[in-house]
């Protein structure tokens, strides 16, 4: 399966001939805070526990987590990163058709095919903002009978929000077609918690919702999120999930993360300031369309000639910034990349290297015309 994903520094560095910490990674949309002391006091603690092995049941994690959520303990379930979820459930769901709201994230047709599911997409138009209409969906329901649909909230690549009405509206027009809903909201602490619908999921009975904490607590390397559900759809995940599923220091972590509510707030003031000014000065840039966003990165539309895979590299080579060239979602074509929010300094390097990119290919055209 190919490897379409954000965040590749490594690779990015072996090609530069650089050190990873030197280039700017605006590919993967991570919290531009970082690790919060409470966090890296917790792995530190969790490091003495190393020899042991896990607690099994994540007990500690799981409780703060169905706290944070406001969920039953019991519709909790941790994983190492909510990927590892989105692989389990083609294996664990009955069924073989499944239908997603697209562009989405690629790992979830990438976990149905493995698993021999047939993969439909609803796709949603960059012509009029990625919005989403339940009547056509719904018909897409009922003419293809999915038992599975997923739906990103906040959508990702496009960074639209859906409102919870909506999303609940939608949960009970599955139930007709015994469709299950996967909602996926591995953004949402970047919106706030009252925008989530996962309390009316787990409820329902007729849904699934997937968190991960990598994004907004900056523990991607540690690989950490959960699913939310009904008990018996979060104990049917569990029991197809290996021992020692979540390490120590991510459940110390964990722990510690959800506990840190000024880092929470700090981040979400930070990351909603920083996206309006990006996306207010990148918007001036002339040849891009910046598309509204509530989540930690936006998607951004060049003008022709001018192609992603272009830019990326453009950038990549002379200015050391890493963004996601997003022709690979389906739904997208070309001229579509998506960059992370990060902090001020951050954004301005950005802007000034995006600002020389188009002028060194204004250069270049006039010179050709
Ligand atoms: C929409 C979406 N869902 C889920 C994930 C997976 O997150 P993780 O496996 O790190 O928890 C990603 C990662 O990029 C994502 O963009």
């Amino acid at each position: 399966m190919a490897f379409d994903h954000g965040g590749t520094i490594y690779a990015a560095a072996r090609q530069l001939g650089c050190h990873p910490s030197e280039i700017l990674d605006l590919s993967a949309s991570i919290n531009p805070l970082g690790l919060s002391s409470a966090v890296r006091s917790a792995c530190l603690a969790a490091l003495e526990q190393v020899p042991h092995y896990p607690d099994p049941a994540a007990k500690r994690l799981t409780e703060a987590l169905a706290a944070h959520f406001r969920v039953p303990v019991e519709s909790v379930l941790a994983a190492s990163g909510s990927t590892h979820l989105i692989h389990l459930l083609p294996q664990v769901v009955p069924g073989s058709r499944a239908l997603i709201v697209a562009p989405a994230f690629s790992e979830y047709a990438h976990a149905l095919t493995r698993h021999h599911w047939q993969v439909d997409y609803h796709l949603l138009s960059p012509d009029d903002g990625f919005r989403l209409e339940l009547e056509p969906l719904v018909e897409e329901l009922r003419r293809r009978q999915p038992q599975l649909l997923f739906l990103c909230n906040p959508a990702n690549p496009s960074g639209t929000l859906y409102p919870s009405r909506q999303l609940r509206e939608l949960l009970d027009r599955c139930a007709p077609t015994g469709t299950l809903l996967v909602l996926d909201e591995a953004f949402m602490d970047f919106c706030g918690e009252e925008h989530s619908a996962a309390a009316a999921v787990v409820q329902s009975g007729r849904g699934i919702v997937l968190r991960s904490l990598t994004k907004f607590y900056a523990l991607a390397g540690l690989r950490l999120g959960c699913a939310l559900a009904a008990p018996e759809l979060a104990k049917r995940l569990g029991a197809a999930l290996p021992p020692w599923e979540v390490n120590t220091m991510a459940q110390f972590a964990g722990v510690a993360a959800l506990a840190d509510h000024d880092y929470a707030a700090e981040t979400r003031e930070l990351v909603t300031d920083e996206r309006d000014l990006l996306a207010d000065t990148l918007a001036r840039l002339p040849g891009i369309t910046v598309f509204p966003s509530s989540a930690n990165y936006l998607l951004l539309r060049l003008e022709a000639p001018r192609t992603a895979a272009r830019l990326q590299e453009d950038l990549l080579a002379t200015h050391r910034i890493l963004v996601r060239d997003c022709s690979t979602f389906v739904g997208l074509d070309a001229r579509f990349i998506r960059v992370a929010v990060r902090t001020r300094p951050e954004n301005e390097r950005l802007i000034e290297a995006l600002g020389q990119e188009i002028q060194t290919a204004e250069g270049e055209r006039s010179r050709h015309a």
